[in-house]
């Protein structure tokens, strides 16, 4: 079991494309210990990113393809209208015995796969922000050749936060309750200040009040697994202050809102993606 620990520890990963995700996948992993800096290979087209990258010990690379060669396990993090380029780029690089994983959304394994090649072992994940902090939901779908690096692909995405396999049919709704997700809650943590401003705090004690408030409340259902509506029971005094906001809440449409956001979100990845 340890050796197996061991062997999973000592791919090389490259990072093709270094911005906001990729950036956040390479100091997360760095951060992590999973693996040392001298075992990291970034590229991307930005100088002034890989200088950056180069200040975190991290291997540069001028071309997506030293990147590719170097590496067992090769992340591409870089806007869709730019992943079919990045792969004819790293093709000749690629084979049954590299790794490769997309973070791109709305490209799935089987275009993937027409532009790597067949037999490439091809992991398509959504990780979403959070990541930076090695606190993101990443979920998880691949393509026929990937049993054996399974182990190793969920065990790095845990190294950055929590990890589930998906359907991949479900990725354009995981997309929506993950990585757009995280901005829903964003406006209502704003949405929440606004409120507490107008009740006598100032911003950054509002935002404090708030943003530890909803980190309680998540600990609170992830901890116990309750259902919401159980917590949410156990501070509804009748006739009381929270019922009474609550409802007023629901009255203007909260809950509805939401929903319809999340529903709007995904008709429009949906139809993105045709
Ligand atoms: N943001 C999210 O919440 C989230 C969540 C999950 C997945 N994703 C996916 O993550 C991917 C990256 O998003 P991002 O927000 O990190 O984008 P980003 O900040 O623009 O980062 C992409 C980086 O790749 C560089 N690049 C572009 N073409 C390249 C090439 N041919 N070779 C090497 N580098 C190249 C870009 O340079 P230029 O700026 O010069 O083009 C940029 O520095 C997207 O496909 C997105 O769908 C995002």
């Amino acid at each position: 079991m340890e050796l197996k620990i061991e062997k999973m520890e000592s791919k090389k990963i490259a990072i093709i494309g270094v911005g906001n995700m990729g950036g956040a996948i390479a100091v997360g992993l760095l951060k992590s210990g999973f693996l040392p800096a001298s075992d990291i290979f970034v590229s991307d087209r930005k100088e002034s990113i890989l200088n950056e990258m180069q200040s975190h010990g991290l291997n540069v690379c001028i071309q997506n393809r030293e990147a590719a060669k170097k590496a067992d396990v090769i992340i591409v993090a870089v806007k869709p209208y730019h992943i079919e380029g990045v792969i004819q780029e790293i093709k000749p690089e690629l084979g049954p015995k590299k790794i490769l994983i997309s973070i791109v959304a709305g490209v799935d394994t089987g275009a993937l796969g027409k532009m790597a090649g067949a037999d490439v072992p091809i992991f398509r994940v959504m990780p979403n922000t959070a990541i930076a902090l090695q606190e993101s939901l990443t979920c998880i779908s691949a393509n026929g050749n990937t049993a054996p690096h399974k182990g190793y692909v969920i065990e790095l995405f845990n190294k950055l936060g929590k990890t589930i396999e998906i359907p991949e049919e479900l990725m354009a709704a995981a997309t929506v309750l993950s990585s757009c997700g995280i901005a829903y809650a964003l406006r209502y943590i704003r949405a929440a200040m606004q409120g507490g401003i107008e009740i006598g705090f100032g911003a950054d004690m509002a935002q404090f009040i708030t943003a530890q408030t909803v980190k309680g409340a998540t600990e609170l259902i992830l901890q116990t697994g309750h259902h919401p509506e159980q917590e949410i029971d156990k501070v509804t005094t009748p006739r009381g202050v929270t019922i009474t906001g609550l409802n007023e809440m629901e009255h203007k449409g909260f809950s509805s809102s939401l929903i319809q956001g999340v529903l709007a979100s995904y008709k429009k990845i949906d139809n993105s993606g045709k």
